[in-house]
Parts: structure tokens; sequence; C-alpha cells
């Protein structure tokens, strides 16, 4: 729960509830807001006189009164146990908080699900009684049940404009009621309320309505079970980060990210996964808060290890004794498609799933879900707003749930351009390549050495003055990326020049050349599956460009270490920049000679700021983002 709501808590000195979250979902005019301002207003929770003041400002601007206006006037109001901000309306009963979650719209409904922005252990499912079930509602449905939200109480509303019509209750009931069965749903009551009138949301609607004899909205809600409750799920926590104690010789780091589902304790054997290198929790850090022995399901937290091990962002975290997530390259999965060219065969997305971020492709498309008719329609595409089932491929093995074991870690999102176009639920995972894929045996793809090492070759190019730190940082992170079990091999200047290139001067043309032969050895390296870190000062960017260009797709990335002149002058590792100023050497980068400052650099790292470890961090989680170490 969020720092708004705690503070509202505290400030009501309400005593810790548990907390229940539910999503209210339906049409656009169906009456969502009116439905909850019925809520807050039935159960004595708004601020003496402020339906007065409303329904006064309403006669003023000569507009019938509305509870949904309640919602806007009480936005930023936190009086009384209500909070209500853009999409939430938080209150509070004797039994429990209630943080009820308006999606205004699929796209938003299903970032906020799937990026686990909101969670909901429950909706309520508003229907117009006018309108009746429309293609929305359905798709709707839909969305709770890929979710895994398995509690929905459906309110068909607006009963008060069909003359409290038992006949229309139940025809809606017997049409929504058989849509729901029909993709694993049983809706646990279906209410007729008038959110105007003020039937059946807090107060009985006996009145108008004598033959319901079922729930009130708010009998329901605390009838609802909370069980949902993540914490009692085994332990998943999605790296977000590993961070450095600043202090000096504080090798510690920490492991910062968010409990999605159960509880860390110290003292617990946590393993990572896709690595699965084992440690054990030492110590809980939370920011701006007291020293903590366990955090919960929900609170956003680090941990340090007794036992240094490598962790990087998109691993998940979990208890070594409890179920252990799966791991694979290949996953099926049910769809929602939101982008505006349909999802296709072939194609390639990002797929986001907890803190992984992987490209992906579509194997296929299985089956697609006719929103209107129910029934699968075989399609090799996924069109907007369609549910389909499909087999998804990633680049490497990243680690996940089935929905039917944690209905969070198994929740993804598809992007496209930046864009989020779908949202998806991992029912089964299914690897691609290791026997159910035909092959010639000899022939050892590349997805095949990266799939079996862990690791994609690559090139990493430093570029800087000489001095600027390139070799130390380069050294640094071989020791480490070996220390982790990834093969790497570093390609340096001053070593070549021994050797391959003894021949080549410190002439423009002699530095072509010098390059040319570096880029031409890393790309075989790269090839042969080897992260290649290279320290070449390529002082223009003309041959850092060809040195990309060179290495093309396998993977290129320029690294600009970055020193000012006077800096790398005064650090004078080889004595040589004395040497330069006094002119006993010639063209000398930086001194006599330039040295172009990259524009297009992947990562800059400005050396007089940042300390080696610092470095060797930034490239180890540039290489896991990519995807290049996992
Ligand atoms: S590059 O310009 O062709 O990329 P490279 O990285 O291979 O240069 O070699 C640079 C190293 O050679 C420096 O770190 C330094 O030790 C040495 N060196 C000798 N003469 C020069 C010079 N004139 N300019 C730069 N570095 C030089």
């Amino acid at each position: 729960m969020d720092e708004l709501i705690r503070t509202t808590e505290k400030a009501l000195n309400v005593k810790k509830r548990e907390d229940m979250h539910i999503v209210i979902v339906g049409h656009v005019d169906h009456g969502k807001s009116t439905v909850i301002g019925r809520l807050l207003a039935d159960n004595n929770m708004l601020p003496e006189g402020k339906i007065e003041q409303i329904k006064e400002k309403c006669r003023r601007n000569s507009k019938p009164f509305e509870y949904a206006f309640l919602l806007d006037a009480l936005k930023d109001e936190q009086s009384q146990g209500i909070t209500i901000d853009t999409a939430r309306t938080f209150f509070t009963t004797e039994k429990r908080n209630y943080i009820i979650l308006d999606a205004p719209g699929h796209v938003e409904f299903l970032k906020n699900m799937v990026t686990g922005a909101a969670r909901a252990e429950a909706a309520l499912m508003v229907v117009d009684a006018n309108e009746g079930v429309m293609e929305n509602s359905k798709r709707h449905g839909y969305l709770l049940s890929m979710l895994g939200v398995k509690q929905i109480a459906v309110l068909i509303n607006k009963m008060d404009a069909v003359g409290y019509s038992k006949e229309r209750f139940d025809d809606i009931k017997t049409e929504y009621g058989a849509f729901l069965e029909s993709i694993g749903i049983t809706a646990s009551s279906f209410i007729p309320v008038s959110g105007m009138q003020g039937d059946n949301i807090v107060n009985s609607g006996a009145k108008n309505m004598p033959w319901y004899c079922g729930v009130t909205v708010m009998d329901q809600l605390e009838a609802f079970d909370s069980k949902g409750d993540n914490s009692r799920l085994p332990l998943r926590i999605p790296v977000q980060g590993v961070y450095k104690f600043t202090g000096n010789n504080d090798d510690r780091r920490i492991i910062a990210g968010t409990v999605e589902t159960g509880v860390l304790n110290v003292g617990d054997e946590i393993t990572f996964y896709p690595s699965g290198k084992t440690t054990v929790a030492k110590t809980i850090e939370m920011y701006n808060a007291d020293v903590q022995t366990s955090a919960e399901a929900g609170s956003a937290t680090g941990f340090t290890m007794s036992q240094q091990i490598y962790a990087m962002r998109g691993d998940i975290a979990v208890k070594s004794n409890e179920p252990q997530p799966k791991v694979s390259n290949g996953i099926i999965a049910n769809v929602f498609w939101l982008g505006k060219e349909p999802l296709v065969k072939g194609k390639s997305y990002t797929v986001k799933l907890g803190t992984a971020k992987v490209k992906a492709r579509i194997e296929s498309v299985n089956k697609v879900l006719d929103a209107s008719t129910l029934n699968n329609i075989q399609k090799s595409e996924i069109a907007r707003n369609e549910v389909g089932e499909c087999n998804i491929s990633f680049e490497r093995q990243i680690a996940f749930d089935i929905v039917d074991e944690n209905p969070i870690t198994s929740r993804f999102v598809l992007i496209d351009d930046y864009e989020i176009c779908g949202g998806g639920i991992v029912t089964a995972e299914k690897a691609i390549g290791g026997g159910n894929i035909t092959r010639d045996d000899a022939l050892i793809t590349r997805d095949e050495r990266v799939l079996a090492s862990k690791q994609r070759g690559h090139v990493l190019w430093l570029t800087g003055l000489s001095g600027s730190g390139k070799s130390t940082i380069s050294g640094a992170l071989e020791r480490v990326l070996n220390s982790m079990g990834y093969s790497c091999y570093r390609l340096d200047g001053d070593n070549l020049r021994f050797g391959l290139n003894k021949d080549c001067d410190f002439t423009d043309r002699g530095r072509d050349e010098n390059l040319r032969r570096a880029a031409e050895v890393a790309r075989l390296f790269a090839d042969a599956g080897l992260i290649t870190i290279c320290t070449f000062i390529s002082p223009k960017g003309e041959q850092r460009a060809n040195a990309r260009a060179c290495v093309g797709e396998l993977g290129f990335s320029q690294v600009y270490v970055k020193a000012s002149v006077e800096e790398c002058a005064r650090r004078d590792p080889k004595g040589l920049y004395k040497k330069a100023f006094e002119g006993s050497i010639k063209g000398f980068t930086g001194v006599d000679s330039p040295y172009d400052e990259p524009v297009d650099a992947d990562i800059v790292i400005d050396t007089e700021e940042t300390s080696v470890d610092g470095a060797v961090d930034m490239l180890l989680n540039y290489l896991s983002d990519n995807g290049i170490i996992y």
C-alpha cells in the first residue's frame, strides 16, 4: 500500500486492519463513480455537510445532483478515512481497509494490473440494466479471468431506470452468468442496484425490489475473501537493481526489488533465477524505515547477502525451500492485444515480465477468442481488443511462474516501439530448441551457443584518452565476469601493438590499420561467443564507426571512458604525457593529436566521478539489461 494511504492511516490512528484491493470495472457510462460515491455516502464516510455542499453547487449550476460528483469533490480530501486520487478510493470499515481501483480504460487497466502497480483480490463489475451486456463487459470479464481475479460481483445498475424489473435483472443475470462461466468465472453474486437511489449498495433495496433477497454490495465486499493475500504465496522478488554501499572498503551489495509475493526474512536461503545461485539474506534494508527482520508482499525492499554473489536486474529471488519458478526460453500465453496493428506470427516484440526485459518472437498463434460469439477461431493473428493464445520464444532464458502457481509473476506486457501493446499471462512453459525442434545436430546455431553458455558474444569497445582508465576498468570487469562464470577476453591497444599490430605506428594511417585489425579480431572472438572487451584510444569517430560496422549484428557497444586531458596528464601512469609535453613523443593523443569525443556512445563513464567498482557495476547492468549476460 502506498505512502499516501499510510499517511492517512497514521493521521487517523487507524489500527492495522487487513487491506483489500477491489477493482471496479464496467463500460464508461454504466455508473461506476455513482456506485463508489454511494458506498462512501451510505457508509457515513463523508465529511460533514459534503453532500449538501455539492447539492447546493449543482442547484446553482442547474445540474441534477449525482453521486459521481462526490468523487471529484473529494479528491485530495483526506478526512474521515477516505483518500481519493485519480484512480483509487480508499475507505475503511471495522473489518478492513478497502482500496477501490478504478480502471478508466483497457490500456490503463492492463498496464496497472500487469505491471503490478495495482492488484486486486476481487472485482465489482458494473453493468447498465438499460443497456445490458455489451461487448466491453465481456472484454472486462476476459481481462479479469486472465489476470486471475476470481472473485467477482456483478452489479446490475440503474435498476430504477428499468422500473426495478425483476425480469430485466434475470435476463442479464442469465446472459452474463453464462458468459462468465464460459471463461471459467463463477460470479460471487449478481446484485440489482441503483447507485442513484442507493438501492442495495449499503442499504437494502427491499422497498423497491422486494423480489430480491440477496446481499448488498457492502455485504458482498465484506464477504469477499482476502485470500488473494500475496504474502501467503512463495517468495518472489524480481530484482530491480544491485547497488553498492557507498562507504570506503564496504563491498556489500544491496539487492533491491519489490517483494511481489511471499515474505522475506533475515536468514532465509535465497536462490536467484535464472542463474540458480544461492546465498543467505543477511540484513533487510528499507529506505526510510527502522531496522527490519522481514519484508511482506508489496514492500519495496533491499537485502544484503552473507555471501557476495552477482545477481542482476531481471533475476527473480526466491526462497530455496519453496516452490521454484520456471526458467525457459519459451512460453505459452494468453494475450490480450491492444496494438493498432494485429499481433502476428513471426513478429518480434519486447516482453517485460517482472523486471526482466527480453526480446521475444511470436512462434505461433494457437487460437483466438471471438468476444461476441465466444468461439475459438483459427487465425494467424490477434487483432486489437481480442484475446488469443500464442507461443512466444525469448532470445534467452528468463525466470517466471505459471499463472496457476503465481498470478503475479506470470504476468507480462508486450512492448512494441516503446509502447505497451498487449498484456499476457503465462499458462505453460515451452522451451524452444532442446528436442522439440528438428535440426541438423552437427550445426550449432548461435542461439544454441548462447543458451548453453548463458551469455551472448559481444564487443564492448572502450574508447578514451590514454590514462582515462580504459585498461583498469576492463581488467576489473574481466575479473568480475570470470568470477561469475562468463567467458571473456580483453584486447588492449598496448598488447596488440606488441605482436599482431607491431607494424602500426601512431599516424592516422597506422591507427586506422591498428583499429581495423583490432575490430576484425574482436568480431571473431564475439562470434565465438566471448564477451570481448576492447580498449583502444580510437581517437576518431570514423574509426569507431568502422569498428561497429565490422562487428555488425553480433553486437557492439561503444563505451566512452571519459576524463579530461588535464586529469589524464596528472595520472600519467606511463609517464607518456610528460614526454609528450616535453616534445619527445610526437602526435600524442590529447596533446598534439586530436581526440574526437564520442557523441554516440552507448555508455559514458566519467572516471573523474566514478570509481572502478562503480564503472564495473554500470557495465554489468548494461550487459544484463541488454541480454548479453544472464
Ligand atoms: S589507437 O589510437 O590506435 O587507438 P592504441 O589504443 O592502440 O591507440 O594505443 C594507445 C597506447 O599506445 C597508449 O595507451 C600509449 O600507452 C601508447 N602510445 C604511444 N604513443 C602514442 C601516441 N602518440 N598517442 C597515443 N598513445 C600512444
